[in-house]
């Protein structure tokens, strides 16, 4: 097959050609969207005052709740949150008028003369402060397996501690947008940039008051979702909708980065505290944690990531007694959100914290409590489900041996003694990923395949292109299965009203849902064409095979052409159409019990982080990061090595220095690039090596090529702990601390606290 195969999309971007939403030729007399948003992050509107606003020339109409001919309610999860503020305001930037006009310099100017005043309500912020009041999205969960109580009472070594890990925002290249236009009979299209369509479409015709199918979403692409437009570029979409349901004009809102920054929510914040028990040989009998999460205003998808944070609040090891509970925090942020690894990170941090503060009381590295607690074949996670295909201590000692762990440490060590300024640290950071929405209703895709007369294809699926190639992938599924060139084939847009009712595109699983639903299509389809064919050579069904376009009998190339088949189905009146639906098989969740099978398999890998610190300034640079992964059978390795890339980065910048940063009044601090900083050219690692596990795959996944957008983010938490290693040997007296980002200003305060 073809699985070198480039992203589809690299000369269209490269040339500029692509087209986003804001790149969508807009009919004559578009209108412009802006939000009016709340400068107080909890209060009630003592008064709003629009007049001077309306007047400005080129206004069209500012639009609010009092415009909404449906329900005010955008709640996914749960019904908490107003698309525009009725008579309170719950964070800084919720929106609570939309202003349309001529262009955005009208809107801007009409925005600054709206006068408003607000009666000050008291400000939560940190999580910790919410459950100090009570103040919670909805019922704390919790996962139990064994008996942690009985357990402790046994382990010979028990650890407490707390962590703390920040939010950290998506920064998109491309910030949240919709372009709304009528059509006739009062039906809404609208083009929005969001990986969750459906959602979209949904949440409008509730907020209009029309039937789904009044409203036609259409996604062309994305310039980065990484979660963020899972749920959060529903609101946007639905008010450029309300307005043209009023208007019957098209109206467009694309945020500027400011706004967007401002607006919308980021990376759940937790902060957490665990207990750890291990026996004397170090394996570990016990662990508790509790998990604050700060939710932000409302749900969103804050419950569901908040389950995902206590599936993965093991990671890869096993633990026969385990009690943990989440508590999703309600403060007066923007609501945080879907953010690459949906909470696992946040879970796994707080094991990996835990790890490490036995192994420094103990005196010993990190690394031997990892390994020894590596889960193997049919070990149970906390819940429930049985350990099948685990590839944890294959890709540890596959990681061990190829990259040379004992003569890495060496070097290290050596390096340390010699050295005074700047000292070396390194970790071993080995990851399990659960593949699959954890809501298990969730876990299907369709997939419509039109071959047209002349022999090319046209593929709709609910797949959201938002550079992780997914199209690529789809491209591939149907060239291969089909048996013709690529050039045969296009990706249409993503579009409600070819293929209904799908999950968004996130969780990893866009690839495999949607690759299989398009796979068992073209298997549909070729199976017809194969009748057709044996008829028009005179052969059997069982004989004909199709080939970079041609005709194969007994796997012998022919003459005969792809289309020339194709023509003659035309002829017979056979279907050439196909729509194939796809449900994972096998996988179910109890809520009741918190027990069940929720993946359809798990990603595994181990990433060795090697960093050298500068002891005099703080400052450290990443030598490199050397990661054996498990891709399973890559379908596409260019694309799954920029994946594990792209990830290990984001994981690196959320660790070390993206610092999101609100003051006690709820106002955003870290709100430019210039308050911000995310990893640059010069911040990645200096070397990054990727060696693919080699393993038989899981035939759950598309291919037996498994899942890769999420899991190789959690590499990157690997370089906390090289941080702290490194501090280790100049600082003995260093007391451990877990609070991310390590940026350079904290491990500064941490080289020299307390040292002799
Ligand atoms: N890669 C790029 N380039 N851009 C993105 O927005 N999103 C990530 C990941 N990789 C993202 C990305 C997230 S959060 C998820 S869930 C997956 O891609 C979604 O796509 P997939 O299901 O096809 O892996
Ligand atoms: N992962 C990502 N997005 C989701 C999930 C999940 O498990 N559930 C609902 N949305
Ligand atoms: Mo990804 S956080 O599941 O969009």
């Amino acid at each position: 097959m073809t699985k070198t195969m480039k992203n589809i999309d690299s000369f269209g971007h490269l040339r500029g050609e692509s087209l986003f939403v804001d790149d969508v030729i807009t009919k004559q007399n578009t209108l412009v969207g802006l939000v009016f948003d709340s400068t107080c992050a909890h209060g009630k509107i003592i008064k709003i005052d629009y007049s001077q606003a309306e007047k400005v020339e080129g206004i069209t109409r500012i639009f609010t709740h009092k415009d909404i001919l449906g329900i005010n309610q955008i709640g996914g999860i749960i019904p908490d949150e107003p698309l525009w503020a009725k008579d309170e305001v719950h964070f800084t930037g919720q929106p609570i008028a939309f202003i349309v006009a001529k262009n955005e310099l009208i809107a801007k100017k009409a925005r600054a003369l709206i006068q408003i005043e607000f009666e000050n309500l008291p400000v939560i912020t940190t999580a910790k402060a919410a459950k100090n009041k009570d103040s919670f999205i909805n019922e704390p969960r919790s996962f139990k397996l064994g008996d942690t109580e009985k357990s402790f009472a046994d382990c010979h070594h028990i650890y407490k501690g707390e962590t703390f890990t920040n939010g950290q925002e998506h920064l998109y290249l491309e910030t949240q947008g919709c372009y709304a236009y009528p059509l006739e009979n009062g039906n809404i299209k609208i083009i929005s940039s969001t990986q969750g369509p459906t959602q979209v479409q949904k949440a409008t015709s509730k907020v209009l008051g029309v039937a789904m199918h009044k409203i036609e979403v259409d996604v062309t692409r994305l310039g980065g979702g990484f979660g963020g437009k899972e749920d959060q570029a529903t609101a946007w979409a639905i008010m450029a909708a309300v307005a043209v349901q009023h208007l019957k004009k098209p109206v467009k809102y694309i945020l500027n980065r400011h706004d967007d920054l401002r607006m919308t929510g980021k990376r759940h914040p937790y902060e957490s505290s665990f207990k750890i028990g291990l026996d004397k040989d170090l394996k570990i009998k016990a662990f508790e944690a509790e998990f604050l999460q700060n939710s932000g205003a409302s749900a969103d998808l804050s419950p569901a990531i908040a389950e995902r944070t206590l599936f993965h609040a093991t990671n890869c090891y096993f633990v026969p007694n385990v009690k943990t509970t989440v508590y999703s925090c309600k403060t007066n942020l923007p609501p945080n959100t879907a953010f690459r690894g949906f909470g696992g990170p946040q879970g796994m941090f707080v094991i990996e914290s835990a790890i490490a503060q036995a192994a420094s009381a103990l005196g010993i590295d990190k690394r031997l409590i990892q390994k020894t607690n590596l889960i193997s074949e049919n070990d149970t996670f906390s819940y429930g489900q049985i350990t099948t295909n685990a590839e944890a201590v294959n890709s540890w000692i596959s990681a061990e041996e190829k990259f040379d762990l004992v003569g890495l440490e060496k070097e290290i060590n050596h390096f340390n003694e010699k050295n005074d300024r700047f000292k070396k640290g390194m970790a071993v950071m080995p990851i399990a990923f659960g593949i699959s929405f954890t809501n298990t209703p969730m876990n299907h895709a369709r997939a419509l395949v039109h071959i047209y007369q002349d022999g090319s294809v046209g593929i709709s699926t609910a797949a959201v292109e938002m550079g992780q190639s997914v199209n690529t992938k789809m491209l591939q599924i149907a060239a291969d299965t089909l048996g013709i060139d690529p050039e045969k084939v296009k990706i249409e847009t993503t579009n409600t009203t070819r293929v209904a009712n799908t999950s968004p595109s996130a969780a990893s699983s866009t690839a495999d849902l949607n690759g299989k639903a398009v796979l068992k299509a073209c298997l549909s389809l070729q199976e017809r064409l194969n009748t057709v064919a044996a008829k028009m050579y005179n052969v059997n069904e069982e004989n004909i095979s199709f080939e970079s376009n041609f005709v194969f009998i007994d796997f012998k190339k022919t003459t005969y052409l792809w289309q020339d088949v194709v023509a003659q189905a035309m002829l017979e009146r056979v279907a050439l159409t196909e729509n194939a639906h796809y449900a994972t098989p096998k996988i179910h969740f109890d809520k009741a019990k918190e027990k069940g099978h929720p993946f359809a398999y798990h990603v595994y890998g181990t990433s060795i982080t090697t960093i050298t610190l500068d002891c005099l300034q703080g400052t450290y640079e990443i030598d490199a990061v050397k990661i054996i992964h498990d891709f399973g059978k890559s379908m596409n390795m260019g694309v799954d090595m920029g994946q594990v890339e792209g990830a290990l980065v984001q994981g690196i910048g959320w660790m070390t220095m993206e610092e999101i940063s609100y003051d006690d009044k709820g106002k955003l601090l870290s709100n430019a690039l210039s308050t911000y900083k995310i990893p640059d050219i010069f911040s990645v690692p200096k070397k990054v090596e990727i060696i693919p596990l080699e393993t038989s795959g899981n035939q759950m996944a598309i291919y037996r090529s498994k899942a890769v957008g999420e899991p190789p983010l959690m590499y990157g938490i690997g370089t906390y702990f090289a941080i702290q290693n490194a501090i280790k040997s100049f600082n003995q007296e260093y007391k451990l601390t877990f609070n991310s980002p390590y940026t350079p200003e904290k491990v500064l305060m941490d080289l020299y606290k307390n040292k002799g």
